[in-house]
Formats: structure tokens, sequence, C-alpha cells
């Protein structure tokens, strides 16, 4: 069973927003599927892309001065520490631990795309932000 399902509330409207955030959801269940196997492997993938996912966030929010940053980022940084922590554990051979991050993960990814995520998406369109041309402004 998935550990989340892509519904169509989650997605924002911004193509690479929802293209990233897809790809997210799609590792997400990768980690909640993961036999003792395959699970460090499945974190290591979650969170080389979710760097790249924040990242990504990271530099739109700091080219258009987008108000709440901090505490965007802040949130962003509780979660990669949750996911390293959540390695330390694997590494050890506490697979379950895996488990509990991912079922974890995909409430906080709802609550984050529905706030968070919808206030920058919002932002961006507002500024005349196109993210799939990382940030050149449209000119009409
Ligand atoms: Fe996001
Ligand atoms: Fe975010």
């Amino acid at each position: 069973m998935a550990t989340l399902d892509w519904t169509p509330e989650l997605a924002l409207g911004d193509a690479r927003i929802d293209e990233t955030h897809r790809e997210f959801v799609d590792m997400l269940n990768v980690v909640g599927d993961a036999t003792d196997d395959t699970m460090l492997a499945a974190i290591d993938a979650l969170i080389a892309h979710t760097e790249e996912h924040f990242g990504q966030e990271q530099r739109w929010m700091a080219a258009t001065d987008f108000p709440p940053t901090h505490c965007h980022l802040d949130e962003h940084d509780g979660v990669l520490n949750a996911i390293h922590e959540t390695r330390g554990y694997v590494v050890e051979g506490k697979f379950k631990v895996g488990k509990v991050l991912a079922q974890e993960l995909g409430n906080w990814f709802c609550s984050h795309a529905a706030t968070m995520d919808t206030m920058l998406a919002q932002w961006l369109k507002a500024q005349n932000f196109d993210t799939s041309r990382e940030g050149e402004a449209v000119t009409s």
C-alpha cells in the first residue's frame, strides 16, 4: 500500500513545483515500501532529492524576497534533519524507523504543500517569476 497517493489537491498549479512534489511523493513511497535490504538506498535517494527540492525553493525565495522565507526554511531544515537522523538508525539496523519516517513525512508534506508551498507558488506567480526558466522575469 502506498504511503501517500498523489491527489489533485496536492497540485499547486506550477508545473515545476508539481513535478518535484510528485517525485517527492514517489520517493516517499519507495521508502515506505522498502525492505531491510533496500531501505538505506531508498533513504539516500530521498535525501538527495529533498536537498534538491528544498534548494530549488530556497533559490526562488531568495530571488524574489519571499517575506516568510525564514519560517519556510526552518521547516525544511527540520525535515532534512529528521531524514538524516533516520538514516543513522537505519545504518544501525533499525529499519522500521524508515517506515515511520515515510508515514510522518507523508503527513508533513500534505500540510506543508497546502500552506507554505501554496503561499510560495502564489507569491512566485504574483511576482511573474517563471520557475521553468529559473526566474527570468516574464515580460508581457
Ligand atoms: Fe516543496
Ligand atoms: Fe517547501
